[in-house]
């Protein structure tokens, strides 16, 4: 089964580090693990979720990785509960109705890190149904009055192929009160 690209994300690469050193991470629908790869050999303690976990096989024995086998939709409860992680990395996968739990398990002072791809991916390949295209500004939405942007993009990139993505990086600061919404 293939997973899509094996090297890590530019933008998660370049984010990486706002993860507070050694905090647990959470890579969610992490296909063949190119992230919670990434992560582990960071340092982080990683818990990977995919509904196929067959690309994480050779994690399941890794000290610091935990490997979830759980379908994240049709109306499953969220695997993780309450936990929250100082670092949560999403890529190339949408399901509107997590947006909030995803932002609300970032821990105080933790870090967001999402990509995935956007209104215009239809002119330029898979995906093109809206189900899983980012609208403009969606994540700026979901993540406002809850945690704070370091950096947002929404463009067309050219590699690893030509596609739309929109990504965020953003971190919940002890500044921002997580109870309310923003005006
Ligand atoms: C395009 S891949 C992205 C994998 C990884 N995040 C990456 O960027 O390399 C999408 C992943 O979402 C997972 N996925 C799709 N629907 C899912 C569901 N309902 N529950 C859990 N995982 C799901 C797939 O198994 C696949 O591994």
């Amino acid at each position: 089964m293939t997973h899509g690209p094996s090297e890590p994300s530019a933008w998660v690469r370049r984010f990486a580090g706002r993860i507070p050193a050694g905090g647990a991470v959470l890579d969610l629908a992490a296909g063949g693990g190119r992230h919670a790869r990434l992560l582990l050999g960071l340092g982080h303690r990683v818990t990977a979720v995919d509904r196929d976990v067959a690309g994480l096989a050779d994690l399941q024995t890794h000290p610091a990785a935990t490997i979830l086998a759980a379908d994240l939709e049709n109306d499953r409860p969220w695997p993780l509960g309450d936990r929250s992680f100082a670092g949560v990395v999403v890529t190339n996968y949408l399901h509107r109705p997590l947006l909030p739990v995803i932002v609300a398990a970032v821990a105080p002072g933790g870090c967001l890190i999402y990509e995935t791809f956007a209104v215009g991916n239809e002119r330029l390949g898979k995906p093109s149904n809206p189900d899983f295209l980012l609208r403009p500004g969606e994540l700026l939405e979901a993540v406002r009055g809850r945690l704070v942007v370091l950096a947002y993009e929404n463009l067309e990139v050219a590699e690893p192929r030509p596609a739309v993505v929109q990504r965020i990086a953003a971190v919940a600061t002890p500044w921002v009160d997580s109870s309310r919404d923003s005006a």
